[in-house]
């Protein structure tokens, strides 16, 4: 699909360009109990009326949800008018907007319309911009049309129709407007990347999988990359990381993503901003193992991995103006006679010993090192993600990510870009007082903290070993996935973290 900005001269009174270009249709959105928008007008006064009349018999009330495809069409270069309802006015907000739009993709996706003029992007939405509007609604048509069908043995990739769309956009906005499209694929195809990943089954997705899904982004988008395997990890001594790994015939992998696109780091200056995702690629609990019950779902354990897949690919082909550097711990969690037991100590590669006391609770320990190893970078931030904890589905359900961090300035502006990019997050906890759950009558630390509170202590957990830099820490377990009939990843929280580096590029 073929994503383009026409500009044209509203500003100054001149909006015809919209009208004459020549299209399947164009979409056009009306405001419910409201006199028509200008373009609305535009288009009324080129069609000779027909819009006013339509509204008028009450054919289109504006309600939001509401559809009319208008066929065989004259006066405008589009041989359809598509209207949208849009609900009241002084409602219209991103939300709304967002259903809007989606209503509008699906009637076109379901048609054979090939090219399609958007007028949207004009629309006055609460608080956003044209630009805004367009790379939202790149994303939720990429989200319509995403399929997973790569292991299916006669793919049904039906032909689509839709191959073009228009935007048009007042001039003033045009450059925004393009820059916008550009944001928009480049998410889009991350979050897909993301989504891929994670929908791949576990004797697939496997660590080493991952390790060459790294290398193919290197060589695409000019990515330095290290995968280090068994012996690498080990001389690096995380312990705890190999703990988990040790009872998978899968080996481990330990993956460094580096995307430079600020020049050299050094004395503070372009400091990374280094995101670490958990790539446990099956967590069947270990030893601690989990109830049959959906546990083909826990192949998405790598969804945080995923994440960082999908943010390098959107960050490289944006091309921002920063470094960022992906951290990949990856193994998988399985029982077996070799496998880390309940009651077993470990060592971490920063020297703290841990008590596993569940090996269920096995993202926070190779999460831990690889947290540690990030410090080499002395980066300006830190940013994990991980499918951590069920007790965050329990807290928030499947709409927000849950975020946790002791940097106000770090976590207000996480929550600013998930605002920005409808990804949404919520701030949960971290104080110290929590940290006592965490106490073990034998190691330094023990792995888990009971079950009250259970998002926050694995998140104290993690903040043990992050105090080297400002750090803060994603729980994906409710957003990553969806259960049910949908069944599958989500890609989030790719435009949340892209937002956060676009923010920080000052691009
Ligand atoms: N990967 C799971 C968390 C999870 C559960 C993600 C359900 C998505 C859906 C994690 O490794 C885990 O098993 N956590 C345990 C921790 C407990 C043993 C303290 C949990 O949440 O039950
Ligand atoms: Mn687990
Ligand atoms: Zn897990």
């Amino acid at each position: 699909m073929d994503f383009t900005i026409k500009a044209c001269n509203w500003s100054k009174g001149k909006a015809n360009g919209f009208l004459t270009g020549k299209s399947d249709a164009i979409v056009l959105g009306i405001f419910e109990a409201q006199t028509l928008t200008s373009t609305a007008r535009d288009m009324d006064t080129a069609t000779k009326g027909l819009i006013s009349r339509i509204v008028k018999a009450g054919d289109m009330s504006g309600r939001a949800g509401t559809t009319l495809l208008i066929p065989e069409v004259k006066g405008i270069g589009a041989s359809r008018i598509l209207l949208v309802g849009l609900g009241k006015q002084d409602a219209f907000n991103q939300k709304a907007y967002g259903e809007a739009v989606r209503t509008a993709w699906r009637v076109i996706l379901s048609s054979k319309i090939g090219q399609v003029t958007f007028t949207f992007a004009q629309l006055p939405i609460v608080e956003r911009n044209g630009d805004w509007a367009v790379r939202a609604a790149i994303l939720a048509l990429r989200e319509l049309t995403y399929k997973f069908t790569q292991m299916k043995s006669k793919p049904d990739n039906g032909a689509r129709s839709l191959k073009k769309i228009v935007f048009s956009i007042d001039s003033a906005d045009d450059k925004a407007a393009r820059v916008a499209v550009k944001q928009g694929v480049a998410i889009a195809n991350g979050m897909d990347l993301t989504r891929d990943l994670g929908n791949l089954p576990p004797n697939i997705c496997t660590p080493t999988y991952l390790g060459q899904t790294a290398k193919k982004l290197g060589r695409d988008f000019k990515l330095k990359i290290e995968v280090l395997g068994q012996k690498q990890i080990e001389a690096l001594n995380m312990g705890s990381f190999l703990s988990v790994a040790k009872g998978s015939v899968q080996p481990p992998q330990f993956i460094v993503m580096h995307y430079n696109g600020a020049g050299e780091s050094t004395k503070g200056k372009n400091a990374p901003i280094v995101l670490v995702g958990k790539g446990i690629t099956f967590d069947s609990g270990g030893i601690s193992i989990k109830p049959g019950e959906s546990m083909d779902e826990m192949k998405y354990d790598m969804c945080g991995a995923g994440s960082v897949f999908g943010t390098l690919r959107a960050v490289a082909e944006m091309g921002l103006k920063l470094n960022v550097i992906g951290v990949i711990p990856t193994c998988e969690n399985m029982p077996a006679g070799n496998a880390v037991k309940p009651g077993d100590i470990i060592t971490a590669m920063n020297g703290t010993t841990i008590e596993v006391l569940n090996t269920d609770a096995e993202g926070r320990l190779i999460l831990c090192d690889a947290l540690t190893y990030a410090e080499r970078f002395k980066p300006a931030a830190v940013v994990d993600i991980a499918t951590l904890t069920g007790a965050c589905i329990i807290a928030l359900g499947h709409h927000n990510t849950g975020l946790f961090s002791k940097d106000d300035a770090l976590a207000s502006e996480l929550l600013d870009a998930s605002r920005e990019a409808v990804d949404p997050a919520w701030r949960l906890p971290l104080d110290d007082e929590y940290q006592d759950q965490l106490k073990s009558n034998f190691a330094d630390l023990a792995n888990i903290g009971g079950r009250p509170a259970g998002s926050v202590t694995a998140a104290c957990f993690l903040s043990r070993f992050s105090t080297a830099y400002p750090w803060a820490h994603l729980d994906i377990a409710g957003t990553a996935w969806k259960s049910g009939a949908a069944k599958g990843a989500t890609g989030r929280p790719v435009p949340m973290l892209s937002q956060f580096l676009i923010d920080r590029a000052g691009a």
